[in-house]
């Protein structure tokens, strides 16, 4: 192919921010600008973490306060601490209110499911009303800024912090992150606070799943990959980004201005607040790429970083970088403004209360609660359902509940609970407790998630026996995925494969609930269960949401976000890996495969039951030719063929067939969620634009190919029917 057939386009997806002017200078900002010492001003640089007031640790952050050397804290919450922390602000010589930032990742005081199951609802807008909610229950505590939210997309399982991601389609994540950022930030009301999202890079590349590492990544992966959730995000307006730990070329991202200033504000048009990760500019040294904090701070406030969270580098040494002309003042003036600005919209200069004048009442809002539940209903994957297993007859009787998973609340909370309680959240027992009546369900859980004695597997053997049906409760504590929780392996914790098969040897109809932040390896549980039900780890209202679907009330809807692997050693594995030379051929050992096992996945990307079947068709084109500035709309029928009514979730894959460099196989572009009654068909119209299928290349930037362009749909990433069409710009 020639050059010339390459179209070079600078669609706006792609292409730099137009040159805008600077926008008029605040006055009042610049006044405040004008009267601060170099020290007050570093101050507003410097993001602390609190510590509770006990008078002898908090003595550091009241002097901070005082001398205006603290201009945010995090980890704060609590109406009565933001009031106290925000009076102490005050009575500093600028009177400068405080950002006052926490971690918010799935609900605050109601839980939602992890985000993670929240992506694979593949439902944007009841992620967007999470967040809505999330936001006015933090900010109603005095909370301004949220630490959220989490675009990471990841392809790793092992890594703990899947949990808290949109999962591994680039695509998927930057719908996910204009809903959650729209949502945290609502319309701009003093009743939300405003999202700070994370973390910037290619923080998900990490290798052999660890947290903090880096894949060494090419710019390719970076465009297409990493930092397409990030550009989504910017342009939904955050304010806020926080750049991640991992130094994916080489430069940790806290210190890369390639990153930070030439693409983020740069190419992209960012005027927000940049802030580091957790002690991130000081681990600069650590890594070995600046020589003590001083140069740590220089290097991450020239790179483009605003804030320093909990270095202290850029308060102690932003000063005397300044008077010894290392850095320019004017560029620290820029940062200050950044920040003051984003107080400035966030109201606190009116008000550093935004209007509260007391503690929200301490009940859970019931529209709050039905939204988790609904979202918690619509994230669970039917991964399997042998001669319908599920759901069970309306007039079951004894229910056999089993495993350490079945009442265990924080677990069914999540890793990221916010002001969540366990004590407030619905356990699969009481759900099911609930649902079925006094009597019905018979708990035993056959040990711990760590380790099971041969008589509490007996124990629970017996307790099957005795019962109609069982279900099986299984998976992660909540603190086997998140921050600082990956693990090298992908089975069941401790035992429980072991009291799941001495169970499931029963031959009794049993239902196995998997708890998880991760897609586990399940080959073995997933032959020998008759019906498998992944539920995450899905927050206040999990039980009562498990309970609904178990029973048939609702309809099991939710989508694999991830791919689920056979095995641990086919991680990283993802719907979209390149096309090789020689793609798997199980007939031929020189391709690309293991002599062990397959290397497909036990389910694939989009994978999901129904209570119900659907029939697809193949997808029809509107334009059988392209051209450029056009839209390209895909068709695809869809036909409840069942006896129940249920939500279909058809996806659009695409490939360009004439691209300079090796695309995956498949991307996914598009989706919609469809409910169809039974007997229903409807027309599922999908849009495509001509960036949908462009690439990077090292050379010329992004471009997209002219000629042919395969788009592929169906139920999921695997199960796909084709058509093609020619792009002729
Ligand atoms: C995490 C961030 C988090 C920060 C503050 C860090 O360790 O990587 O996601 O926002 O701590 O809690």
């Amino acid at each position: 192919m020639t050059f010339r057939r390459l179209i070079l386009l600078a669609a706006a997806a792609f292409a730099a921010a137009p040159a805008m002017a600077e926008p008029a200078r605040d006055p009042e900002i610049e006044a405040l600008i004008g009267k601060m010492t170099l020290e007050e001003k570093a101050g507003q640089l410097n993001m602390v973490s609190f510590v509770p007031m006990h008078e002898t640790k908090f003595d550091p952050i009241t002097k901070g306060l005082k001398d205006g050397t603290v201009g945010s804290l995090f980890n704060v919450h609590g109406f009565e601490t933001a009031r106290e922390l925000q009076k102490r602000a005050l009575d500093s010589r600028l009177k400068i209110p405080l950002i006052l930032a926490l971690d918010v990742v799935h609900g605050y005081r109601v839980i939602f499911p992890t985000p993670l199951a929240q992506a694979a609802s593949f439902d944007i807008e009841a992620i967007r009303r999470s967040e809505d909610i999330a936001s006015r229950e933090a900010a109603a505590d005095g909370v301004n800024l949220l630490l959220t939210p989490m675009l990471d997309v990841s392809r790793d399982a092992r890594w703990g912090r899947v949990v808290e991601g949109p999962g591994e389609s680039s695509y998927l994540a930057s719908r996910i992150a204009e809903a959650r950022v729209k949502g945290v930030d609502g319309d701009g009301g003093h009743s939300f606070a405003k999202s700070c999202v994370k973390h910037f890079g290619a923080n998900g590349a990490v290798e052999g799943g660890r947290d903090y590492t880096a894949q060494d990544i090419s710019e390719r992966g970076l465009r297409e990959t990493y930092l397409p959730p990030f550009r989504a995000a910017a342009d939904a307006g955050t304010q806020c980004m926080m750049s991640a730990f991992n130094a994916p070329d080489g430069a940790p991202t806290v210190i890369n201005r390639r990153l930070l200033t030439d693409v983020l504000r740069g190419e992209w048009g960012f005027k927000g607040v940049v802030t580091s990760d957790f002690k991130a500019i000081h681990e600069t040294v650590t890594h070995g790429v600046a020589e003590d904090d001083r140069s740590a701070a220089k290097l991450a406030f020239t790179a483009g970083a605003d804030l320093d969270m909990e270095s202290r580098a850029f308060v102690e040494h932003l000063p005397l970088l300044v008077r010894e002309s290392e850095i320019e003042p004017a560029a620290l003036d820029e940062a200050v403004r950044r920040v003051l600005t984003l107080k400035k919209s966030l109201g606190l200069f009116k008000d550093p209360m935004r209007g509260l004048t007391a503690a929200p009442q301490a009940a859970l809002k019931p529209e709050h609660l039905a939204a988790s539940q609904d979202l918690a209903e619509k994230s669970f994957v039917l991964l399997k359902n042998k001669d319908r297993a599920l759901p069970f007859a309306p007039d079951v009787n004894d229910v056999a509940l089993i495993g350490p998973l079945g009442d265990a609340p924080a677990d069914t909370l999540g890793p990221w609970a916010g002001r969540g309680e366990p004590s407030e959240t619905v356990t699969l027992r009481m759900g099911l407790e609930k649902r079925l009546g006094e009597g019905k369900v018979t708990f035993t859980p056959g040990g711990t998630a760590a380790a099971s004695r041969e008589e509490e597997i007996e124990a629970a053997v017996e307790t099957a026996r005795r019962a109609d049906v069982v279900v099986l409760a299984l998976g992660e504590k909540f603190d086997q995925s998140g921050e600082g929780a990956s693990r090298a392996e992908l089975g069941l914790p401790g035992d429980q494969m072991a009291l799941a098969s001495a169970v499931l040897a029963l031959g009794k109809p049993t239902v196995v609930v998997v708890f998880a932040g991760r897609p586990l390896a399940l080959t073995e549980l997933a032959e020998k269960a008759p019906a498998v039900l992944y539920a995450w780890q899905p927050g206040t209202m999990g039980g009562a949401a498990l309970a609904a679907v178990l029973m048939g009330d609702v309809s099991p809807s939710g989508r694999l976000p991830m791919t689920m692997p056979r095995a641990l050693g086919q991680v990283p594995i993802h719907h979209d890996q390149r096309i090789t030379g020689r793609p798997y051929d199980p007939t031929d050992p020189y391709t690309s495969g293991y002599r062990d096992q397959s290397p497909e996945p036990l389910y694939p990307f989009g994978h999901g039951l129904a209570y119900t079947d659907f029939a697809y068709g193949a997808p029809t084109i509107a334009r059988p030719t392209l051209r450029r500035g056009e839209d390209q709309t895909v068709t695809v029928r869809v036909t409840n063929v069942g006896k129940r009514p249920g939500v279909a979730v058809p996806q659009l894959y695409v490939r360009p067939l004439s691209a300079r460099v090796a695309r995956p196989a498949r991307e996914l572009r598009g989706f919609a969620r469809v409910e169809l009654a039974p007997g229903e068909t409807r027309e599922v119209a999908l849009k495509l634009k001509p960036e949908d299928f462009g690439y990077w290349t090292s050379g010329a930037g992004f471009e997209i190919a002219a000629g042919g362009v395969e788009v592929m749909t169906g139920p999921d990433a695997e199960d796909t029917k084709s058509a093609r069409f020619e792009y002729r710009p």
